[in-house]
């Protein structure tokens, strides 16, 4: 969804500071949220807005956060302003001044408040409506540490820091969420006049609220009720209980189309999952990067799933770990998968294939109806309809420098504990007997075996334990 703006609209993302209490060598804004990280979260909503560009203010970390917002993929055009040193927010934006045009509206975000939503901010920039500074806010039942939104009647006259406050302004309830909409041309002359005189000796972003009113530009409040939106990430804790948040509103977002999970707070998706009708996912399920479930589709617990399009009427059995990363992985219609398979790039399965417990697929085609039920690897594999593929046998794909094809055509019984030494053909409706090393390719409904002939010694006596001496 991209939204329409009377005014462009530039997004200045403060991202300078240190983030001290993850204790962490990775920057607080690279901290990952849903498998994204904290920062992406926001140029994604920034992108959303339809935002002419985004600056992103670094500080802390900047050789690690501006190769990551700089990055070749980004929706919006991004720039990078470095905060030397770090003298508060207002000092943070100061630092956007020059790279932002006069004619925009800013939106002013943080890069550690991850699941704000582009609805709330098209709201805030629909009160800004290009002439007032628009304040989002929210009333808290603890507003501690919170600059807090100090009213006459109903007009907002300042905001004032935690420790700034006087008692009676500590029992304000309404605070600023660290989010505004303002435009650009104001905020520049704001900026231009504030100082760093107050109790932490810090450049207050806050401070333009006062100056908006002096100059008689109206400063407008939007308040939500929803503290997830405006919940910034400052520890461990903090980010594990987003997390928790964003899950269960992906979870619930999926239940409202009819996807039946067993138990939502159980339920992680960190990229995109598109589900047809009467989907049924159990316990324990990760699911990454792209990955699409068709009609009737049911996953078992403890799977992972990622980069994976899966048709309809397939089962996941619990525990198989799926993982298409660039090439992808497709499973067909009606197919049984796992428990315990790994399916791996690459990795295509026609309509009704069944793969069991400790198999793996690597870049390998199975048509119709082929079996590989347990203890098995197929890689660099081409295999045809209705082929058995038996326990323990192997494709031998790679001679230590370059990877070769295996081909059984259709029809093939591959019996147990075969070595198929690529690159060979197993020509249609052939046999390959247990135990074999394959190196020749074999003709169509050929019985191959290559394995040491039997022998059996009538009779024969195991050697027996010797007494002690
Ligand atoms: C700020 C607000 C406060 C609001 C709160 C909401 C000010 C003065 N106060 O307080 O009214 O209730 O957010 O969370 O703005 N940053 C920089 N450079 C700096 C300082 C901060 O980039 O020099 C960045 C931080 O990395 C962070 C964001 O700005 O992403 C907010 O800074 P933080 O110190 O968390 O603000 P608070 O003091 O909590
Ligand atoms: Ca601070």
């Amino acid at each position: 969804m991209r939204l329409k703006n009377p005014h462009p609209i530039e997004v200045v993302i403060m991202a300078a500071g240190k983030g001290t209490r993850m204790k962490s060598r990775l920057p607080k804004v690279l901290q990952r949220l849903a498998g994204v990280p904290l920062v992406q979260h926001v140029l994604n909503t920034a992108a959303q807005l339809n935002a002419r560009s985004a600056v992103v203010i670094t500080g802390h970390g900047a050789e690690q956060v501006e190769p990551w917002v700089l990055a070749p993929g980004q929706a919006l055009a991004v720039q990078c302003v470095r905060q030397e040193p770090q003298l508060g927010t207002g000092h943070a934006v100061q630092q956007a001044v020059p790279v932002l045009p006069d004619d925009g509206v800013v939106v002013i975000l943080s890069g550690d408040v991850p699941l704000t939503e582009a609805d709330t901010l098209q709201a805030l920039i629909a009160q800004c409506g290009g002439d007032k500074l628009a304040l989002l806010t929210i009333r808290l039942p603890d507003p501690s540490g919170y600059g807090r939104i100090v009213r006459q009647g109903d007009a907002v006259q300042a905001i004032v820091e935690q420790k700034d406050a006087t008692d009676a302004q500590r029992l304000i309830n309404e605070v600023y969420s660290g989010i505004m909409a303002v435009p650009a041309r104001l905020l520049k002359s704001w900026l231009g006049r504030i100082d760093n005189r107050n109790a932490q000796n810090e450049y207050y972003l806050t401070d333009v609220v006062k100056l908006a009113v002096a100059d008689g530009v109206a400063v407008v409040a939007h308040t939500i009720g929803d503290p997830v939106q405006v919940a910034g990430v400052n520890s461990p804790v903090q980010l594990a209980e987003l997390e928790r948040a964003h899950q269960l509103r992906q979870a619930h977002r999926l239940m409202a189309q009819g996807v039946r999970l067993t138990d939502p707070a159980r339920f992680d998706l960190r990229g995109q999952l598109d589900c047809a009708q009467d989907v049924e996912i159990d316990v324990n399920c990760i699911f990454e990067g792209k990955v699409s479930l068709g009609e009737g589709v049911k996953v078992g617990a403890n799977c992972v799933i990622a980069n994976c399009s899966i048709a309809a009427g397939a089962v996941i059995h619990p525990f198989t770990h799926i993982d298409g990363e660039k090439l992808g992985v497709s499973v067909g219609e009606g197919a049984l998968i796992g428990p315990f398979a790994r399916l791996r790039p690459g990795a295509q399965l026609g309509a009704e294939v069944h793969i069991g417990n400790f198999v793996e697929v690597k870049n390998s085609t199975m048509a119709k109806g082929s079996k590989a039920n347990h203890l098995a690897y197929l890689g660099d594999a081409t295999v045809g309809e209705r082929v058995n593929y038996g326990a323990g046998s192997i494709t031998a794909n790679y001679d230590g420098a370059n990877k070769h094809r295996t081909v059984i055509e259709a029809d093939v019984h591959i019996g147990s504990n075969c070595v198929l030494v690529a690159p060979v053909t197993i020509g249609a409706g052939g046999t390959v007997g247990g135990g074999s090393t394959i190196t020749k390719s074999t003709e169509p409904g050929s019985l191959s075996v290559a394995r040491g002939k039997q022998v059996s010694i009538a009779n024969w006596a195991r050697p027996k334990k010797q007494p002690k001496a």
